[in-house]
């Protein structure tokens, strides 16, 4: 049988350039890419389509029954849907990111997203993937052999986060964040690094620097292993 694929397990908080360093560094290794938080999207997608209240677990429970998703591991093709929707984009809207933690605190929702990213990346059909998300270190794959927690200071995050987004509203933007970290972070701890994790910070790096800082500690574990 082929070799288990190698997993790169990246967590970080919102702004850190997490997702879109993944995805290049996937590319560079010709690994897959599974970004995780798009999941909890998704389910915060379904959830407002179904007019549930997200604050509400037992909700939240109740429409995750019949959720049926798909996210794609091509990190030069990328899409998510939910059905037969495509929810690439939508799930982007602020609207789904002020309802995702809702959903991403529910337990039982946890662990049925996490049984499926693990046969994701055990039926990826390629030799590696990137991981990012959250838990990915701790919780998703801790037995990864590459773990990296990528952080980047507050401040910088958030002005990152405003020259993504049209409204350029950066007071708002910072305390939206902050907020929403916050509320993740009672959750997951994902602003401290676990034992064994390295930890990459981006405070200071552009976007080919931080790919850079990450495919380093990937090489250097890799070749170590
Ligand atoms: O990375 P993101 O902003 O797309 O993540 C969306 C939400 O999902 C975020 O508020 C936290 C949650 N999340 C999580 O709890 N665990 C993960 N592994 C990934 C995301």
């Amino acid at each position: 049988p082929p070799a288990e694929p190698v997993v790169v397990a990246i967590d970080g908080p919102a702004g850190s350039g997490k997702s879109s360093v993944a995805k290049q560094a996937a590319r560079e290794l010709g690994y897959g890419y599974l970004d995780t938080g798009a999941a909890y999207r998704a389910l915060a997608w379904h959830a407002l389509a179904h007019g549930a209240d997200t604050s509400d677990s037992t909700a939240v429970l109740d429409v995750s029954g019949d959720f049926d998703y798909a996210i794609s591991l091509d990190p030069d093709a990328y899409w998510v849907r939910v059905g037969t929707t495509d929810v690439t984009e939508a799930i982007r809207e602020p609207r789904v990111t002020d309802a995702v933690s809702g959903v991403a605190r529910v337990p039982p929702v946890r662990e049925s997203v996490n049984a499926l990213f693990r046969s994701l990346v055990a039926h990826s059909g390629r030799p590696g993937v990137v991981v990012e998300g959250r838990d990915i270190t701790t919780v998703v794959a801790p037995e990864a052999p590459v773990r990296i927690l990528l952080t980047a200071a507050p401040e910088v995050r958030a002005a990152r986060r405003s020259a993504e987004l049209t409204s350029h509203d950066a007071a708002a933007i910072a305390e939206a964040l902050h907020r929403r970290d916050a509320s993740d972070s009672k959750v997951v701890d994902f602003l401290t690094a676990a034992p064994g994790v390295a930890v990459v910070d981006s405070t200071d790096l552009d976007f080919d620097q931080t790919v850079a800082a990450v495919l380093d500690v990937v090489r250097a574990t890799l070749r170590q292993a």
